[in-house]
Parts: C-alpha cells; structure tokens; sequence
C-alpha cells in the first residue's frame, strides 16, 4: 500500500502502530539531535521525527528535505512530549524508520499557510500552491457538499438533471455574449450560454415537468466581488406551479443548505417585500437586513424654511444610527468624502446629533429652529446620543441608492454586518420593465420571458413602465443570491412582450422564433429560478470574494493570469476560421 494513513487521521489512540503516510513537507526544525519535519497532504498535518542518535543517515536525509518536496515515510506513531492541541493530530507524532523522497521541489513563490505572505497577483499565477493552503482547500470542500446537497435535495422533490448545449445562439439577458467562431460555418458564431433560460423553458414543453442543472454559464459584463465572467447557476424550472409553490420550495432549500452545511436553523416563511418598498425603506433590491437603519423621508418637514439645497431636491431622506453621535468631526468629514467619491457621486451630506438634553444639533442649524429638527429626529424615534445622517438629490431614485451606499457603510462602522448572521427574504414584484438610456427604450428588468402579473396586464397598452412582473430574488445579506420568475406560456403575450420590447415582428421570430413555435404546441404554464452557487458558497464561508471559492477564477480584468488566457491565435487558426484581426485603435 502506498499510504496506510493520512496526514490528518492519527489520534493518540493510534500509539504503537506501524504506518505509512505521504504528503508535501511543510517545514523541517531541527532541534538538538532531532528533526522535525510536518507532512501535509489534503487530509491535515502530522509531524514526524527523525533521531540522529538511533539512524543518523535517515536524519540527514532528513535534514536534506525542502519546502513541498514529496515525501513518503513510515515509522511508528508515538505520543508527543509537547503536544500541539491547535491541530487534530497534535497529540502524537511519527517515528520515521523509512524516508522515501518522491519528489523534490524548487522553493514556492510564497509560503503554503492560511496567513501566507503571497500576494493575490502571485497567488492567482501560482493558483495549484495557492490551492495548497487549507484555507482555500477548504472553501472547495464546502462547494463540493454544497452540491451534493443541492442535488439531494432536488432529487427528493423529483427534480431531473439534464443537461443543456454550451454552444449555443445569441440570447439578450442584459450582458454581452462571449462569441466562438464555427469552423464548418464560416463567418457564423454560437454564444455560450449566459443562463440556459430558453432551453429549460423547451425542457418544460417537452414535459420534463422539473428540471435542475448545476450549470457554468458565461457574461461579458465588468467584474465586481460577485461576479466573475464564468460562473455557476443552480438551474431550475418546474411546470404547473404557481409563484408561491415556487418559493416555499426554494425557502425550504436554502433552509436544508443552512442546516447541513452552516449548522443554522433559518426561520420560514421568509420575508416577502415588494421591490417598491425595497427601494423606499432601503434604497436597494437587495437589502441587507441585519441591521435596521431605515430609510425616513423628510421632505414634508425638511422644505420651505431657506436651505437652497433641501429646498430645490427632488427627494430628502436620511438614517439615524444609533450611539453613533459621538462621531467626531473627522469622522463626519470621511463619511461626506465616502458618499462624495465618484462611484457614489453624492454632493453631500447634513448631520444632526441629538445630544442628552434632546437637542438636536445639525450642521444646516442656520436654517432650521431646534422644534423643527426635534420633530425631524422625533421622525426616526430618535433618542439621545443618536447621529441622524440625511442626503437629498433632484433624482429621488439615484438620492436613494446613494443613502444605501451609506447605510451599509454606517452598518459596517458600526458592526451591525456580522458574518455570522443571515437574514434572508424574497424581494417580489419587480417592475416588469426598466428605461435604457443607453438603448432608448423600455428592456426587460429581469428578462423578456418574465410574465407580468396577471392584474397589470391591461396596462401593458396604456403604461408599461409601470407593469409589475411575476419575477422574484432571493436576498441573504444584501446578497442577491438567487432569482426568477413565473414564465409567459402564451405565444401572443410572449410577442406583444416583444413589441413593446422594441423588436419588430422580424426580429422576434428571427431570435426566438424556436420558443415562440414550441409555445403553439401546448406549453405549461411554468416558471423556476436561478441560485448563484459561487455567492452561496461565498456567504456560508464568509469570503469577501466569490474567487476564493472558484477553484481557477479569473482576475478583475477577466483573465486567467495562469494560463495567460485570453490569447492571440495563430495565423493558421485564424485562417481555418476566416477571421481577420482587426488592430484595435490605441485609445
Ligand atoms: P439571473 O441573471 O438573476 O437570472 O442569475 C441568477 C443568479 O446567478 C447569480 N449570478 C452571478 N454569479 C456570479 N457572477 C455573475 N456574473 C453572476 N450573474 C448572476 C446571482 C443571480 O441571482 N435565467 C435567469 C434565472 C431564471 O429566471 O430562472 C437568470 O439567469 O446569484
């Protein structure tokens, strides 16, 4: 046997066994006549001794050992002397008799530990060493029962995996297509799928009733913490189903996930907030609701008394954030520069704090008497040694999202985002339509399969912008970590959706003639939802990032810094394809 043990099973129970172990040398101390050398492998560390008094040759060969050369070796197990009690194995350790060295090692760019001095550009060049380290390990154990658990649980609720072409056509769901060339077609392209939308919705047609696929799926779209260009969906569809059934039933999977892997017991039903009152209360479609920190207008008590700024806006809300009025003066200056950066593109802020007599002292009291901003603080139930934060802009939704931007950063400071807490909810009712001013028109806000919610449907003639769609996410954190909707199975409201979308009969039938054919011959009423698998796994595990649970992610520039992709083909590829390069313009 090559291995009669792993690095990570050896208990003090094992003293006196004879076994055998291989794994990567951690580090090698010597220490007066002895050699320490800790073996590490996926499983966990052990530390083995060699003794220069009782085999000096073996010891040498000992000494001569680098950082992750391979190494496999037997000797009998033994209670420590000073035993570790931060590692499973810490109780006992391994006296060698043999040392097999199976491979050597040139010294790694950064040290294979959880607190490494690696930095991410290296880590991500070197990203099999970086996979090395338990932490990262880790993170790919837990996307691994993730799945499993996942595929349990749909398969106890009669859920189908199928799955569905990477080669696919063009579909608009608000991103860029990633292209591939057709070699026995020249000048044509397939698209890799952003999502397998279309497909699974043929899926229910062909009465497969309830599909799912853990699925990749590809977006051109610029890069943030929680998005990579390459992803994995959670895919889901089901036939004869209403919204409800489907959200009881991806409630109860997040539950089960919870449970299984976080050891959490989430209470159901979860919260179901329109998005409207979303957007009100927190500026956000995807609130973190940890922490309160609601949104209160106060454009009824904040007008008319000579402040240019509140007086001309279009919307003044504010935050109240409790015990934060003993923020110091530069502290309030650093938020101003916080909503003032240009991702937030805010003009200002006005403070107001009530002091223990009640007070409420503001930086606009020139313009406002101490009733009036008692009754503003009275708005928020504000007590003393509260700070009232309040922004105000001539555009009432983009005023909101930049007060958000505050609240969250309001509930960073003060520690009201503790990773160990989740607070989920279904945000319903989306707006089955959203203005494009890059495109001019009304696109679809979730996508144009969305069916609109059957009491709003008369207004598809007469105010479409105002139409609300059967389309649902599901928020952990502030976290969108998944989303859906009930489908059109009709193909007349499927096209009228079309019109109003800006495509010409032509257009339609040419994109989605396939769908709009299939739905003549008898589709289900159906409809299903989409989990981000990468962002699960990101939040059970607390990451910062959904990279760290990728196990070859790509960087904020969409590229793999170790295989040095994208590329320039060559010539003769390019030739077999008939593709002729064009030098982009130096900008
Ligand atoms: P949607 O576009 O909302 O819906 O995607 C579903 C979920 O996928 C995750 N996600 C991403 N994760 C990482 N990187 C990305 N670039 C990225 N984009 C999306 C999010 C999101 O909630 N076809 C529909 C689903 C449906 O209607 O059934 C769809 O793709 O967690």
């Amino acid at each position: 046997m090559f291995r009669t043990k792993t690095c990570g099973e050896l208990r003090i129970a094992d003293a006196g066994q004879s076994v055998t172990i291989a794994g990567w040398v951690q580090r090698v101390r010597k220490m007066g006549g002895m050699t320490f050398v800790d073996v590490r492998d996926r499983y966990g560390i052990t530390q083995v001794v060699f003794n220069n008094e009782t085999d000096a040759d073996l010891c040498d060969k000992a000494n001569k050992l680098g950082r992750e050369y391979v190494v496999q070796i037997t000797g009998d197990v033994e209670p420590r002397s000073s035993k570790n009690p931060n590692i499973p194995t810490g109780d006992i350790e391994i006296v060698a008799r043999k040392l097999n060295v199976l491979n050597s090692s040139v010294t790694p760019p950064f040290t294979i530990e959880d607190d490494t001095d690696g930095g991410d550009d290296i880590r991500m060049k070197f990203r099999y060493l970086d996979l090395r380290r338990p932490a990262v390990r880790r993170n790919l154990e837990l996307r691994h029962k993730m799945t499993m658990e996942v595929r349990r649980y749909l398969d106890s609720k009669g859920f189908l995996e199928i799955e569905t072409p990477m080669l696919v056509g063009s579909t608009p769901e608000g991103a860029r297509d990633f292209v591939v060339p057709s070699r026995m077609n020249q000048g044509q392209f397939y698209a890799l799928p952003q999502s397998p939308q279309t497909l699974k919705q043929l899926l229910m047609v062909a009465g497969m009733d309830r599909y799912f696929q853990i699925v990749k799926c590809f977006r051109d779209e610029d890069l943030r913490a929680d998005r990579q260009p390459e992803f994995t969906q959670i895919d889901c569809e089901m036939s004869f189903i209403e919204q409800n059934d489907i959200l009881e039933l991806f409630e109860g999977m997040a539950k089960h996930l919870f449970k299984e892997l976080r050891g959490v017991e989430i209470k159901e039903p979860f919260l179901r907030l329109p998005w409207s009152e979303a957007m009100k209360r927190f500026g956000s479609d995807k609130p973190d609701m940890r922490f309160g920190m609601e949104f209160v207008e106060l454009d009824d008590i904040m007008k008319g008394h000579g402040f240019g700024v509140f007086d001309n806006a279009a919307y003044i809300g504010g935050i109240c954030a409790k015990g934060a009025a003993s923020y110091t003066r530069k502290q309030l200056d650093q938020l101003t520069d916080f909503v003032k950066r240009p991702q937030i593109g805010a003009k200002g802020l006005v403070y107001a704090r009530v002091e223990e007599d009640g007070n409420v002292k503001s930086s606009v009291d020139k313009f406002y008497s101490q009733d009036v901003l008692r009754q503003m603080a009275a708005k928020f139930n504000a007590e003393p040694g509260d700070l009232i934060l309040i922004m105000s802009g001539d555009d009432a939704m983009k005023t909101r999202k930049q007060l958000c931007e505050l609240r969250l950063e309001m509930g960073n400071q003060l520690g009201l985002r503790d990773k160990n807490k989740f607070a989920c909810l279904w945000v319903v009712d989306f707006p089955m339509f959203e203005w494009s001013d890059e495109e001019q028109r009304l696109m679809a806000m979730h996508h144009p399969f969305t069916h609109p919610k059957d009491e709003d449907i008369p207004m598809l003639d007469t105010d479409p912008a105002a139409v609300r769609a059967d389309a649902y996410d599901m928020v952990v954190n502030g976290v969108e970590v998944g989303g859906g909707s009930i489908r059109i199975h009709d193909s007349e409201l499927q096209a009228k959706m079309f019109e109003i979308l800006g495509f010409t009969p032509e257009k339609a039938a040419e994109q989605f003639g396939f769908l709009m054919n299939a739905f003549k011959y008898g589709a289900p009423p159906h409809g299903g939802l989409a989990y981000g698998l990468d962002r699960w796994v990101s939040l059970f595990a607390g990451l910062d990032s959904i990279r760290d649970c990728i196990a070859f992610p790509k960087n904020n520039s969409g590229r793999d810094v170790m295989l040095d992709a994208p590329a320039a083909l060559d010539q003769k590829q390019l030739d077999e394809l008939s593709i002729a390069i064009v030098e982009p313009e130096k900008k």
